[in-house]
């Protein structure tokens, strides 16, 4: 990249000259989201992805949800400025060992999350992120058997919300595990008004002494409304941007993780820099292509979240 461009006013330009949109997860670096023409958590981006009339979408996100995106939006270009973006909870699960694990259950429904492959989603009954998840177990007969995946920790957290014994899949966010109970609180002695927020990726013993648990849209709102003068924020630290953003007079301490080595960046999210951005756009790759098979499979389960989450 030549040193003298301003990436922000190139992107902007590029934006226009293409017709593109830019969709970016609350995890991304504050640069990328200041940027993006609309950011989001997975349903509100999903949602976005399903309904633009941009012809091109660059998503600053991870694998899985550029992924979805081209699902939904097959005749648009789909781009990712760094292809390596995975997600360790989506490489928890590869479809060929679900496929025998999900074999065991025959009489089961298969809802998953939607951190996973494509693969994996074509294996599924119905897709749920989140914010929607209790809604849509919700919206499944109560006599029907469930199997959730990928994510245990999101799972055993619903099973407790909705009082559904479901079977889980054992997988886990690399980031979301390795949030530190003993030094979560110790911050809160230090800090005895402070409200604990927490998203339901992480492990039972912190979501315990959570405040309030929601996705990362769930948890800004919930800043937005809520009077508390400081927060303990135990997600990945890009949701802090708009949440300083949003409430310029409230404090927000990312929580610890339990190591002093360990950061509660998402190395995969954090491979997107503007850099990347205004390359992708520029060149128009890293492109996301898929199987039309899979594509189709994949899809199914996908709109009957979209239905039932309209
Ligand atoms: P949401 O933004 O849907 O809460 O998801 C969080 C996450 O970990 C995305 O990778
Ligand atoms: Fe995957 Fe966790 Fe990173 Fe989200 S934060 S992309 S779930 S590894």
């Amino acid at each position: 990249v030549d040193v003298r461009l301003d990436l922000f006013a190139e992107i902007d330009r590029l934006k226009k000259e293409k017709n593109a949109i830019i969709l970016a997860h609350y995890y991304q670096e504050p640069d990328i989201q200041d940027v993006a023409d609309y950011i989001g958590d997975s349903l509100g981006l999903s949602q976005q992805a399903a309904k633009t009339d941009a012809d091109i979408i660059v998503f600053a996100g991870v694998h899985f949800m550029a992924e979805t995106a081209k699902i939904l939006s097959p005749q648009k270009k789909v781009l990712l400025p760094d292809l390596k973006a995975g997600c360790s909870l989506a490489d928890s699960a590869p479809p060929e060992l679900f496929a025998r694990f999900k074999a065991q259950y025959p009489d089961h429904l298969v809802i998953s999350y939607i951190n996973c492959s494509a693969g994996i989603k074509a294996l599924s009954d119905i897709i749920c992120t989140s914010s929607n998840a209790e809604k849509i177990i919700e919206a499944v007969p109560k006599d029907q058997p469930i199997i959730f995946a990928p994510d245990r920790n999101l799972g055993s957290y619903l099973v407790k919300k909705t009082g559904r014994d479901m079977v889980l899949w054992n997988g886990a966010c690399m980031v979301h595990e390795i949030f530190s109970l003993e030094k979560i609180t110790k911050l809160k002695v230090r800090h005895p008004h402070a409200k604990i927020i927490a998203h339901p990726e992480c492990e039972a013993p912190v979501l315990a002494i959570a405040d309030f648990i929601g996705s990362t849209t769930g948890l800004l709102k919930f800043t937005q409304r809520d009077d508390a003068k400081e927060y303990i924020v135990v997600t990945e630290t890009g949701i802090l941007h708009q949440m300083q953003k949003e409430n310029p007079n409230k404090t927000f301490i990312p929580a610890p993780p339990n190591n002093a080595c360990a950061c509660n960046d998402c190395p995969h999210m954090k491979l997107n820099t503007l850099e990347k951005l205004y390359l992708c756009m520029e060149y128009e790759q890293p492109e996301i292509t898929m199987d039309e098979q899979l594509r189709i499979a994949a899809k199914r389960p996908i709109d009957r979240m979209l239905e039932i989450s309209a």
